[in-house]
């Protein structure tokens, strides 16, 4: 991830094709290339790209999500804020499985196929469970939810998921008592996915959540965008959204969601610890290490305007953490 400031070029295409590395040595500085590719060229240098996107495949109509339905704030959680337009929301993207540019999510979206699909439930939970998407998301009730959404970039944007609370699905498997986080994983297709084919991050994308913060009403599975079925692009068919987290928390198109007992490994944190904390709540006072947090660029605005702790989540959340360091626990 680079300085949002910046003006990077638009990335190369052509990542060569790596071959799977074998000793750690030779594994770390694969790794140290590849974060440098990946934070040179993605997550940070697209800002610039904002006029160069291609129009959006209109993803198809979804009989639980009418589209062109109208979306109002009505929520105890929906922010008042404008919405980002569809375009801004799906055609800047960061995705990495689809590529690094922000543009390459949308264009390469085709390439994510979201059904058949299936779900797998598993470990510290008295109902374990493997389902398809579209099982799942009948067994809940639907609803929107317009969140502000702060990537670690330095931009933001305000979307409207469609989707249900991770709370529920939690509470009907029953986690065991040695439940204390979850993790995530994200779909691991290198023959399908052009972004996986070079080794850019440690694939399968994976991410992790402490068991209250899983609960919290707040955090979605979210399975559309403005009364739409989600696109592939934005991490269909199942994606995690938890608004008071840096963006990167949100990880796409989930197979896999484990209750463990310890701390799990997440993509990010382990490409770049230094950088990358587990916990990525949004807080204006801990600067990255190479950018400030201070201020954020709300796509579609000119000028930046301030960062609000936990994206201005502060009031459900700040509980969570109370008796916790911020700053070492970034
Ligand atoms: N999930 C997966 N599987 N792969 C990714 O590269 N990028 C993350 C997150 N989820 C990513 C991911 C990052 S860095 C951000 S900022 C958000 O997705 C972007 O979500 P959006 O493109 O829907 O705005």
């Amino acid at each position: 991830m680079t300085d949002p400031d910046s003006t990077s070029p638009a990335p190369d295409p052509q990542q060569p094709a790596d071959p799977q590395p074998t000793d750690p040595g030779r594994r770390e500085v694969l790794r140290q290339g590849a974060l440098l590719t990946a934070t040179a060229l993605g997550l940070g240098g697209g800002l610039t790209l904002l006029t160069r996107r291609p129009a959006p495949a209109e993803p198809a109509p979804d009989p639980q999500t009418a589209a062109g339905r109208v979306i109002r704030p009505t929520g105890p959680y929906d922010t008042q804020e404008a919405m980002t337009g569809y375009r801004d929301m799906t055609t800047y993207n960061n995705f990495y499985e689809l590529g690094l540019g922000k543009d390459d999510p949308a264009r390469h979206a085709g390439a994510l196929p979201t059904r058949p699909w299936t779900v797998v439930v598993d470990g510290e939970v008295k109902k374990p469970v493997t389902l398809d998407i579209d099982t799942l998301q009948s067994w809940f009730p639907l609803e929107d939810r317009i969140y502000r959404m702060r990537c670690v970039e330095g931009w933001s944007m305000v979307m409207p998921w469609f989707g249900f609370p991770l709370a529920a699905l939690l509470r009907r498997l029953e986690p065991t008592g040695a439940a204390r986080y979850v993790q995530f994983t994200a779909i691991n297709a290198p023959d399908k996915l052009p972004g996986q084919r070079p080794w850019v991050l440690e694939w399968p994308y994976t991410e992790g959540l402490r068991l209250d913060e899983a609960l919290h009403p707040l955090t979605l599975l979210a399975v559309g965008l403005e009364g739409r079925s989600l696109p592939a692009q934005n991490g269909a068919p199942l994606r995690l959204v938890v608004p008071w987290k840096y963006g990167f928390k949100g990880i796409k198109a989930i197979v896999r969601m484990t209750l463990t007992r310890t701390q799990p490994q997440t993509t990010w944190a382990l490409a770049a610890p230094d950088e990358y904390g587990f916990y990525a709540n949004v807080n204006p006072a801990v600067p990255h290490p190479r950018w400030s947090q201070a201020t954020e660029q709300r796509i579609g605005e000119s000028g930046r305007r301030p960062t609000l702790p936990f994206n201005g989540y502060g009031e459900q959340v700040a509980g969570l953490y109370s008796g916790l360091d911020l700053r070492r626990n970034f």
